[in-house]
């Protein structure tokens, strides 16, 4: 028996071990949506890290086998849009080799993967996570800020599917007034093709994008709209903190998953790390600041001594944003959190 790579399971101060590390390799997007990256701050001008503060891909191979010690099994590559930077199916091959990770996944938008899928698929990436909020190209349009249709997006994953990738999952993001109505297509869309759909209610990351509780669709109302026409029944979780809520179809195969940041809270089973793409680590998705992993390893820090600083990180982290928002007075809207597109979500 091979042994097992963890030398030590390390827990956060509220007893959870660490299982995945979402890697964001760039902070730049190809996209401006608008619950993300809003044109109006994001414009032409907005200065993006330049080359020289992101990680090098040696950088983050060293950093990942550092978390992949104190239990991390999972890694899911992210951005802003991670296929804006070079050479990603290298990134991919160098982490799918680290042992004990067991599974290397890619949330992206879609518009470059025709030209890097097989090169993706070749390189072992297990999945790929798809964003894609309505099939309608004028509100699909409005809400990635660029005018760009849905068609190029499903081509992607059309590209996805032909050069062999089994594991396609689609995110959507769901907004009261703005996508709601199209949801049912969507799901339509995708159930025929055998990909499974997630919807995520909008969420108040960062500090940017004037979120609203008004403009979240709880989960419930969205398994409900599509329990309408296609009727479902509740699924158990794959796996313990799995993010997504999971409903199967009633009337044949297939599910659909919906994630309730929101109203249903799940930070008692949060097992996720982040690292931004300047090396930061960030122990929540709405944390105020990280702390940096780069400084040190590039004044020459060890791997014995960059093991016990993400250990001690970890071991002191105690994190549950979501499940504090609801008893905040404005919802959180004033508290400083780290950008989206800065962490990948
Ligand atoms: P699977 O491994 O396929 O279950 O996916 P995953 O858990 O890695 O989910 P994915 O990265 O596709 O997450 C979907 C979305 O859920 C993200 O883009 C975020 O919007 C949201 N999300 C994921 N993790 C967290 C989290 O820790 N906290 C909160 N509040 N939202 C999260
Ligand atoms: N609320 C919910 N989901 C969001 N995403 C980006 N910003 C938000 C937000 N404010 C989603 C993207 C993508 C994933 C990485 O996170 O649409 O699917
Ligand atoms: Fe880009 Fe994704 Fe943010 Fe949209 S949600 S702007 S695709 S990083
Ligand atoms: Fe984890 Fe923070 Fe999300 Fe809670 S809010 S699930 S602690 S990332």
């Amino acid at each position: 028996m091979t042994p097992s790579p963890i030398h030590r399971d390390i827990r956060d101060t509220l007893n959870r071990p660490i299982r995945d590390l979402r890697i964001s390799v760039i902070d730049n997007c190809n996209l401006r949506c608008t619950y993300c990256m809003p044109q109006e701050t994001y414009g032409e001008r907005y200065k993006f890290l330049p080359e020289s503060e992101l990680l090098t891909f040696d950088e983050i191979e060293r950093i990942t086998r550092a978390f992949v010690a104190f239990g991390v099994t999972k890694i899911r590559i992210t951005g802003g849009e991670p296929l804006l930077r070079r050479d990603i199916p290298q990134l991919v091959g160098r982490v799918r080799a680290i042992a004990g990770v067991e599974d290397v996944a890619l949330t992206t938008n879609g518009l470059l993967l025709r030209r890097h899928a097989r090169a993706l698929a070749e390189a072992g990436l297990n999945r790929v996570t798809v964003s894609i909020d309505s099939l309608d190209d004028d509100v699909v349009g409005k809400m990635n800020g660029r005018g760009v249709n849905a068609g190029v997006v499903l081509d992607g994953i059309e590209a996805a599917r032909e050069a062999g990738m089994k594991n396609i999952k689609v995110n959507a993001v769901v907004q009261r007034g703005v996508n709601e109505h199209t949801i049912v297509e969507l799901v339509r869309y995708f159930l025929e093709r055998d990909i499974i759909v997630r919807f995520i209610e909008y969420m108040d990351v960062g500090n940017r994008n004037g979120w609203r509780l008004d403009h979240v669709v709880p989960a419930r109302e969205i398994v409900e709209t599509i329990h309408a026409e296609m009727p479902l029944r509740p699924a158990g979780r794959n796996y313990r903190g799995e993010v997504a809520e999971r409903h199967l179809f009633e009337d044949g195969p297939g599910e659909i998953g919906v994630i309730s940041s929101v109203t249903a809270p799940f930070c008692g089973d949060c097992t996720r790390a982040r690292l931004s793409a300047e090396g930061k680590f960030y122990t929540c998705l709405f944390a105020g600041s990280g702390h940096d992993l780069r400084g040190p390893l590039r004044a020459g820090e060890n791997d014995e001594d960059l093991g016990r600083r993400v250990a001690a990180i970890w071991t002191g982290r105690d994190d549950r944003y979501s499940e504090l928002r609801a008893s905040m007075t404005d919802y959180g809207t004033s508290t400083p959190k780290v950008e989206m597109y800065h962490i990948g979500g």
